[in-house]
């Protein structure tokens, strides 16, 4: 990229195309969110409405992601994450831990994550692997009260104020394998923009908001990223 040398700090936006090629549907062009109503599964309300089919829903995605494993794109983001010596974070909207898996520590889950329940009676997060639908007892409480630690549609992500200053910092941010079709995980390239950074956009095919990157590439995660990593440390 143009004006690499002056880079220090950077913030990379990670979606759900990153894991694809481990073989984790994504939500849309064909993915997830065809298969199954948004409303149905992923809102607070149909948790109150319907709590056995919501659970049985992440019960089941908790399970299938601890088949996949990471891939050259989670790699080659896991060295960068080692080797940069500037400031550095992964914002991913991923509720797997493949990031995590592929050896990379400045990873903020800004959608929750699926290792995790969250119990609704004394608010502690809990490191999760097996089912919830038998309402499993909270390790922390006691109380049959967990739910799986998803943002759901109309929730406040998480940790919004850390993703803020990160990106006031940075000289750099780069979006990966997401749609642009979220928000405010959408909004973070305009955001980065006005606080001067650079941008960049890694994705399978122009994002909704493709337009507002500097510079954009088009193709697989593990394909890009890698080359893009390789550049960044000088290879
Ligand atoms: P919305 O208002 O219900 O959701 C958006 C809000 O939800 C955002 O402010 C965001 O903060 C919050 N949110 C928190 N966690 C989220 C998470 N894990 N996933 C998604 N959102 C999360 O919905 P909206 O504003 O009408 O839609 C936002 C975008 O979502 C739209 O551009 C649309 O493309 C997409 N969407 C898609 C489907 C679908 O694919 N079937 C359904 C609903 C929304
Ligand atoms: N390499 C690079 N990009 C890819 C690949 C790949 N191998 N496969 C797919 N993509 C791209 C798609 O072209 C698409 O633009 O990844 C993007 C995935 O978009 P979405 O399925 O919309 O996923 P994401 O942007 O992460 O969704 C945001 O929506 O429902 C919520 O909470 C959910 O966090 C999620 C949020």
């Amino acid at each position: 990229m143009a004006g690499m040398k002056d880079i220090r700090n950077i913030v990379i936006l990670t979606g759900a195309g990153v894991s694809a090629e481990s073989g984790i549907d994504t939500f849309r062009g064909g993915g997830l969110w065809e298969q199954h109503r948004v409303e149905d599964v992923a809102t607070p309300e149909a948790f109150a409405r319907d709590p056995d089919l919501v659970l049985r829903f992440y019960d089941m995605r908790r399970e299938a992601i601890q088949t996949r494993v990471p891939n050259a794109a989670h790699f080659a983001l896991a060295k960068l994450d080692r080797e940069w010596p500037g400031e550095l974070l992964i914002v991913t909207q991923n509720v797997d831990d493949l990031h995590e898996r592929a050896g990379a520590k400045r990873v903020l889950h800004m959608h929750g994550e699926h290792l995790c329940a969250w119990c609704t009676a004394c608010d502690e997060r809990s490191p999760w692997t097996g089912p919830l639908i038998d309402r499993p007892a909270c390790p922390e409480c006691g109380a049959a009260a967990l739910r799986p630690d998803i943002v759901w549609f109309g929730e406040m992500p998480y940790r919004m104020d850390e993703i803020f200053e990160a990106l006031e910092r940075a000289d750099l941010f780069v979006s990966i394998g997401t749609s642009g079709a979220v928000y405010p995980a959408a909004g973070f390239v305009r955001n980065a923009r006005e606080f001067g950074a650079e941008t960049l956009e890694l994705n399978l095919e122009p994002s909704q908001g493709t337009h507002w990157f500097d510079e954009a590439h088009h193709g697989l995660a593990t394909e890009l990223v890698t080359a893009w990593v390789d550049e960044m440390l000088g290879a």
